[in-house]
């Protein structure tokens, strides 16, 4: 249903996947100029539409590599050659690995006919999909001219990724089949979520939630081989508890920080975390009182997270989950940078140093201390903790995380996209279509 509020929200700039937006305009125009089928056979002017987006495609996949080429050029040097495709989209990430964009245009074309539609233009959805199709292309055959580089390490969000949004994953979930056919396959696989448990209570919440997947994983038809069970991972809370299924306790088992702490979060102030979050806190609790939601909401403190969620029952407008984060998302900028009430006078004015990232879940906000890419990258180096492991190191470029949130604030998948290759998926449904694409290309 397209009704004027979804219009309007679709326009909220921090909503606009940029690069997404630029690629659906350049499709705009075959769409409107050669796409006549009043006057010519529908046929023709299909494969007509086809071989223009194609050679769309074929351009932008070429400013993709020059962008990488120029991108690694800086890292060596520090002149600051600027790639032609960052100029017309400033907002640009970072590309771990080309995309064979034009090759992934042809098979989303084939399953959603975007070519054949004279009435309703190139989407987002279909950029999107095509874009994921190509990071799959390219973790699974690229790297056929590169033998010693190939896709060792992929991460999974929870919510809305491998189940329903506050769901669980049952025994006889799709997902649960492809995650073990991936740990069969030889990969690391790894469930990065905001969803907070700390090390009392993480082992037995999080197997709450993956529940099916652990239990096939002890059950008696399960035929991983003992090591490939114990390449399964959860990190909590974006970057702050780690998890790893374990042979023996036939569930997960925590693994302390002093292990796996990448060296900047192991330098955290404590009293700044606790700054940052009492700070946040207090915020919560003046826009709760502002939107007038006491009555129907609760505000929850952990030790690195604080959040605003509904009463049983009850629900918070989107409007309101969204002006919460942005709020947060200011809140945060402002104290990151100017903390002169921070207590401790001499690191007053580096906070800085901190992660912290703000998100609307969908139904309730967020503001968690560290991110999903630290939560990423501290899986591929504690991975790589034993360097004799042959997969090791692991790098961006081998690295994949699959997840819902990548709007440019307020979301927080987002983030890993500076650790790691990514996929923008909207449901789980979607996770099994990518997940079977990539096996696919891994064993065809
Ligand atoms: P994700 O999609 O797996 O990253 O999980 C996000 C959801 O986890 C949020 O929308 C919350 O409902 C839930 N959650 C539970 N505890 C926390 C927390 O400590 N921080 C952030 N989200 C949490
Ligand atoms: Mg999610």
């Amino acid at each position: 249903m397209t009704s004027r509020y979804r219009v309007e929200y679709a326009l909220k700039s921090h909503r606009r996947d940029e690069f997404i937006e630029w690629i659906k305009g350049l499709l705009a125009t075959p769409f409107v100029l050669h796409a006549d089928d009043q006057h010519a056979d529908a046929q023709l002017v299909a494969e007509d539409c086809q071989q223009r987006y194609y050679q769309i495609f074929r351009d932008v996949e070429m400013l993709v590599d020059q962008t990488i080429f120029l991108d690694e050029l800086n890292e060596l040097d520090s002149k600051k050659a600027i790639s032609r495709l960052r100029r017309l989209v400033p907002s640009l990430g970072r590309f771990f690995t080309p995309l064979p964009l034009a090759d992934a245009f042809l098979l989303e074309d084939e399953r959603r006919a975007i070519s054949k539609r004279r009435l309703v233009s190139p989407s987002f959805n279909d950029v999107r999909m095509i874009l994921n199709t190509a990071q799959i292309m390219a973790l699974t055959s690229l790297y056929k001219e590169k033998p010693s580089a190939r896709l060792k390490l992929i991460t999974f969000d929870g919510d809305v990724t491998i189940y329903d949004d506050g769901k669980s994953l049952d025994e006889h979930s799709d997902v649960v089949k492809r995650l073990v056919k991936l740990l069969s396959l030889g990969l690391y696989v790894g469930v990065v979520t905001a969803a907070g448990y700390p090390r009392q209570s993480g082992a037995e919440k999080y197997y709450e939630r993956l529940k099916g997947l652990i239990d096939h994983l002890n059950g008696e038809n399960c035929t991983l081989k003992t090591y490939q069970k114990e390449n399964l991972f959860v990190m909590g809370a974006e970057s702050n508890y780690l998890f790893r299924y374990n042979n023996e306790m036939k569930g997960l088992k925590y693994i302390d920080g002093e292990e796996w702490f990448l060296p900047e979060v192991r330098n955290w102030n404590i009293s700044k975390i606790n700054y940052i979050m009492d700070t946040l806190y207090k915020h919560l609790v003046y826009l709760r009182s502002n939107f007038n939601l006491e009555d129907t909401t609760t505000i929850i403190k952990k030790e690195r997270s604080v959040g605003i969620i509904p009463n049983p029952g009850c629900r918070i407008l989107r409007e309101q989950l969204e002006e919460m984060v942005l709020s947060c998302s200011s809140k945060l900028n402002t104290i990151l940078k100017y903390s002169e009430n921070f207590a401790d006078s001499t690191e007053a004015l580096c906070l800085d140093d901190i992660k912290v990232c703000a998100f609307n879940g969908g139904s309730d906000v967020w503001v968690d201390i560290g991110d999903k890419a630290l939560g990423v990258e501290s899986l591929q180096k504690y991975i790589c903790h034993d360097e004799t492991l042959d997969v090791c190191p692991i790098s961006k470029a081998e690295s994949l995380h699959i997840g819902d949130q990548f709007a440019s604030l307020g979301a927080n998948d987002f983030k890993a996209r500076l650790s790691a290759c990514t996929v923008w998926i909207a449901s789980p449904k979607e996770t099994v279509a990518i997940l079977d694409d990539l096996i696919d290309f891994i064993e065809g």
